[in-house]
């Protein structure tokens, strides 16, 4: 199994290019699903994730290919709508291509996707919208059958609580239902925005973008069309705090300064000076040792969870204390015993950690718990004395492309050995 040794000290100086976003090449993937002629997406991050979904769209008879950061797809071939246990249990996003398939072949049989490490993570809110669009849904030794009698009917859907791949599948779903659908309380990440967009491409009709009520009129027919995947938001956070935790000064490209503004204002509040371009951004510590800042993790354009794990380690070595709610994931404080074996000084009380930053964490043997969290141990290695082990490491390649390299381009020492 892969690991990193990282050897901290160094102050992270320079520029890094941001991929597209893997939590809106997902659904894009998935809703590729929908098109009856060839379609081609670029701006692909070349990950695990990425590869998985191929690999199960490809399952479904879909003529799928992969090369570079361009996905082109051939989805007038589908000649089943099975998505197996064995793929899906790996990742929980393979979800995404029950409402497609539904929408489109009028049944369907997806795995449940099971728990995870940061939470139970039901998939309740995706089968409910399904059925208030007519959807007959029976979960029947862990997959779910789905099927409707001709086309789904437009229809309300009132989500309990905002969620994002629960917003995704029912877009995805309605843009081929007969009629109107509604969606309230529908989640507004960028990468949702990201999808509507491709969808009205594909020649679907979303009114409300942005919003938090999505108005889907159906159509009988959607096309392929060529699209870009935004860029990813958290990947660009990440490399910021990268520069945060060091004291250095990193200009993230190929990115949107409007898809993180909570975050910039965090890193501000830190002390960092951060400097917003069209399509980059920089973030300056001028040498400084960042002053802890407390933050509550919300559904955007609040505070995202995706960076919750990143702003704690630079907390851990900040100046005062801060307080880190997290109300999204009920259990998404696996970093924090790691950070701790490194030196951190963080309690933990529910769902609240209260963060008293240190001068300086040392290096030590850790472990990565889940993709996000595994970014905030690299996080720690970059600023320890010493050479920290992280292990593993199979978390963070699930969602950062070309991790070392982008991280030895601004001065790291971090190399992936192999045990
Ligand atoms: C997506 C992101 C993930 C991010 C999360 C929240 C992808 C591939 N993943 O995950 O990186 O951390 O959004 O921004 O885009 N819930 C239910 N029932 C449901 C659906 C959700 O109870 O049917 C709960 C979840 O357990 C969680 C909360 O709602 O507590 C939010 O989850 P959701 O927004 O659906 O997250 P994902 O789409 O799985």
């Amino acid at each position: 199994m892969d690991k990193f040794l990282i050897t901290g000290g160094v102050t992270l100086q320079g520029e890094v290019r941001i991929s597209g976003a893997k939590n809106a090449a997902l659904p894009l993937l998935a809703a590729m699903i929908l098109a009856e002629t060839p379609m081609t997406l670029r701006n692909v991050p070349n990950l695990m994730d990425v590869n998985t979904l191929v690999k199960l769209i490809a399952g479904l008879g879909v003529k799928i290919n992969y090369q570079g950061d361009t996905v082109t797809a051939d989805a007038s071939s589908i000649d089943n709508q099975f998505a197996p246990y064995e793929l899906v249990k790996t990742m929980r996003a393979s979800i995404l291509v029950l409402g497609p398939l539904l929408a489109r072949y009028g049944h369907a049989q997806v795995s449940l996707p099971g728990g995870c490490a940061i939470g139970s993570r039901p998939v309740d809110q995706h089968l409910k919208a399904l059925e208030a669009l007519g959807a007959q849904i029976e979960v029947e030794a862990g997959y779910v059958h789905a099927k409707v009698d001709g086309r789904l009917k437009g229809g309300e859907v009132i989500f309990d609580m905002v969620t994002v791949g629960g917003t995704e599948n029912i877009l995805m779903a309605a843009v081929l239902a007969d009629g109107v659908t509604t969606i309230r309380n529908a989640a507004r990440e960028p990468e949702i925005t990201d999808l509507v967009h491709m969808l009205i491409k594909m020649g679907a009709k979303i009114d409300g973008i942005d919003t938090d009520t999505l108005v889907v009129t159906g159509v009988e027919h959607l096309n392929g069309c060529e699209y870009a995947v935004v860029a990813d938001r958290i990947e660009t956070g990440s490399y910021l705090a990268a520069a945060a935790m060091t004291g250095g000064c990193v200009k993230t490209t190929h990115t949107d300064p409007n898809l993180l503004e909570a975050v910039l204002e965090k890193f501000e509040e830190m002390g960092a000076e951060v400097t917003r371009g069209d399509d980059w951004i920089e973030l300056d510590m001028q040498g400084k040792r960042p002053k802890a800042v407390s933050f509550r993790t919300l559904p955007h354009p609040d505070f995202p969870t995706d960076m919750q794990a990143q702003l704690m380690a630079v907390n851990a070595i900040g100046r005062g204390f801060a307080t880190v709610s997290e109300t999204i994931f009920e259990n998404r404080f696996m970093h924090v015993p790691e950070l701790s074996r490194m030196g951190a000084n963080i309690q933990v009380e529910g769902n609240d950690a209260v963060v008293t930053g240190v001068e300086k964490l040392s290096a030590a043997p850790v472990m990565a718990t889940d993709l996000r969290a595994s970014f905030s141990l690299v996080l720690a290695a970059l600023a320890a004395e010493g050479e920290t082990l992280i292990d593993r490491i199979y978390h963070i390649d699930r969602g950062y492309e070309q991790i070392e390299e982008k991280l030895q381009g601004l001065g790291a020492k971090i190399k992936r050995v192999s045990s």
